[in-house]
């Protein structure tokens, strides 16, 4: 499917400020909503800074292009947990998003599959949208359990009750992210195809739905060419979102491309 045409649903691009950004790193956000609100993508866009910044880039962005998320939440709503951030405090802050699952995240802070279900459902549970990230090491894919490491983190980090809920999926191949190169197109789709399977697998119809981003050292010259794989409803990007005009790059290559031709009077 071509990035743009009618018939595919529009892409979500969401970007990961992970633990970068100071109040005065606004204006990146400020500038790229004011982009998108001048031309508007058909894309569906989201920036998720450290908490520390949400309710300040929820509140510049307010009613504008550019949707906020969370980059992790805890499974409990409140209570003595020092230093944690629950769901409903995020969506408080005026998130939509919460990235869950991430590969640093997972090997940095020993998240496991069951931790990330169940942050899946506190997450729906405050009205937001879980984005769950799988994906497999490079010895994992070496030794040839690319599939089965999908499969096994798919199945434990969806939660049964997920089915009736917007949700996310992204596949971040884990020596993709941070780094510098992208799997080859068919290694994506096939990823992609084996998430959608355990999806279904898990959520029965309902699997079909939640659509699937790619991240891992996505940049604007390579986003228009993963966009049009098969199975791949979006991105999730790291570095290339940190600075406006190389995100709205990246938003732009959802677009159809134009023609540079003044539309007649
Ligand atoms: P990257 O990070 O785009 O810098 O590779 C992606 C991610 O961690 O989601």
């Amino acid at each position: 499917m071509t990035p743009g045409s009618a018939s595919s649903p529009a892409p979500l691009i969401v970007g990961n400020w992970k633990m970068h950004g100071l109040a005065r790193d606004l204006r990146e956000a400020r500038a790229l909503a004011k982009a998108l609100m001048a031309r508007p993508s058909r894309a569906t866009v989201a920036l998720c800074p450290p908490a520390t910044l949400l309710p300040l880039m929820s509140a510049a962005l307010k009613g504008g292009p550019v949707a906020t998320g969370g980059q992790t939440c805890h499974a409990q709503d409140h209570g003595a947990f020092t230093g944690e951030i629950s769901a409903a405090m995020l969506a408080d802050a005026g998130a939509s998003y919460v990235i869950l699952g991430h590969s640093e995240r997972r090997t940095g802070f020993g998240e496991t599959d069951a931790a990330v279900a169940e942050k899946a459902l506190a997450a729906v549970g405050a009205g937001l949208t879980p984005i769950l990230c799988v994906g497999e090491t490079r010895a994992e894919r070496r030794a040839g359990r690319t599939f089965a490491v999908l499969e096994e983190q798919v199945r434990g980090s969806t939660p049964a009750g997920l089915g009736g809920y917007p949700a996310a999926v992204a596949y971040e191949p884990v020596w993709a992210v941070g780094g510098d190169r992208t799997p080859a197109a068919d290694e994506i789709e096939a990823a992609h195809a084996a998430i959608r399977a355990s999806l279904v697998g898990r959520l029965g119809d309902d699997g079909a739905r939640p659509p699937i981003l790619y991240g891992g050292s996505v940049t604007a010259a390579n986003a228009a060419a993963i966009l049009a794989l098969r199975e791949v409803g979006g991105l999730l990007v790291g570095r290339a979102c940190l600075e406006w005009r190389s995100f709205l790059a990246i938003v732009r290559a959802a677009d159809p491309v134009r023609e540079g031709l003044p539309s007649p009077a």
